[in-house]
């Protein structure tokens, strides 16, 4: 399949045609998602808690991000990449910032970089476009700003709010970003913001109208435990057979059947 790059982002919204995205942390998931004709792999810093165990994204570091974000491209070396900043690797200064944002790049290989925020990251990504860096852009629900937040709630329910939401995808549009996450907001705002930018809105919670879709892998394998988000939706239970799989391959080594004579040499 061929890669896609940014420009062929704005394309696939002219041509009405869907864009898929799924989160990838490892060589492996790369490789299925890959082969699976996924558009997207977004290595998110919701590896946090799919993958490392931790509560929130916070703790993320870019050393810890860069080590994932090479895994996905060694496993799917043709696949449009997107690096998500972790927390405190662009806020607090742009020279930090413009730095971080290029390791991504040059030593993992990854074809753009994620961030979250609205009208005040706008200079930082017109910075980051102007340097050589694409940029995928992320409002609504910022698992980053958590706390700020007072929690993991649907943002834009108010006019106001709505209102405010889509005046910043516009700015955001205008410094440059390619794309734009739209996390947990009505669908009639995600319908709304889509309608209003030339750019992909890639939507999780926001409804059928954005311009693509993205999803946590674990969430669509049925990888993440028992909990499900709304917004997601379970395609497999690969953690129930793999439970399946490790209770017969433990009952086998206990039976004495497991290495049988095609297993040893
Ligand atoms: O980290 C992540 O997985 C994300 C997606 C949910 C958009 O940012």
């Amino acid at each position: 399949m061929k890669k896609i790059s940014v420009s062929t982002f704005a394309k696939r919204k002219a041509a009405n045609e869907k864009l898929v995205m799924v989160t990838s942390y490892d060589a492996p998931a790369a490789r299925i998602a890959a082969s699976a004709g996924i558009d997207i792999l977004l290595v998110g810093d919701s590896v946090a808690m799919t993958v490392l165990g931790l509560a929130s994204t916070i703790p993320m570091t870019m050393d810890e991000m860069l080590h994932h974000t090479k895994a996905v491209r060694r496993g799917a070396p043709d696949s449009f990449v997107v690096f998500d900043m972790p927390f405190m690797s662009y806020q607090a200064d742009t020279a930090e910032a413009l730095r971080n944002a290029a390791r991504a790049l040059k030593e993992a290989d990854a074809d753009a970089v994620k961030l979250e925020g609205g009208a005040e990251v706008a200079p930082l990504i017109r910075q980051l476009v102007s340097s050589g860096i694409p940029v995928m852009a992320h409002m609504g629900l910022m698992p980053q700003h958590v706390q700020a937040l007072g929690g993991y709630k649907v943002q834009g329910k108010t006019e106001e709010d709505a209102a405010r939401l889509l005046a910043e995808a516009k700015i955001i549009e205008e410094a440059g970003a390619f794309a734009l996450v739209l996390e947990c907001i009505p669908a009639s705002l995600g319908k709304k913001i889509t309608e209003s930018l030339r750019i992909p809105t890639i939507g999780i919670g926001s409804g059928a109208d954005c311009s693509g879709q993205v999803q946590v892998l674990h969430d669509v394998l049925g990888l993440g435990g028992d909990f499900l988000p709304r917004h997601a939706k379970r395609y497999a239970e690969l953690g129930k057979i793999a439970e399946n799989a490790l209770k017969q391959y433990a009952d086998e080594v206990k039976a004495g059947v497991f290495p049988g004579d095609a297993n040893s040499f």
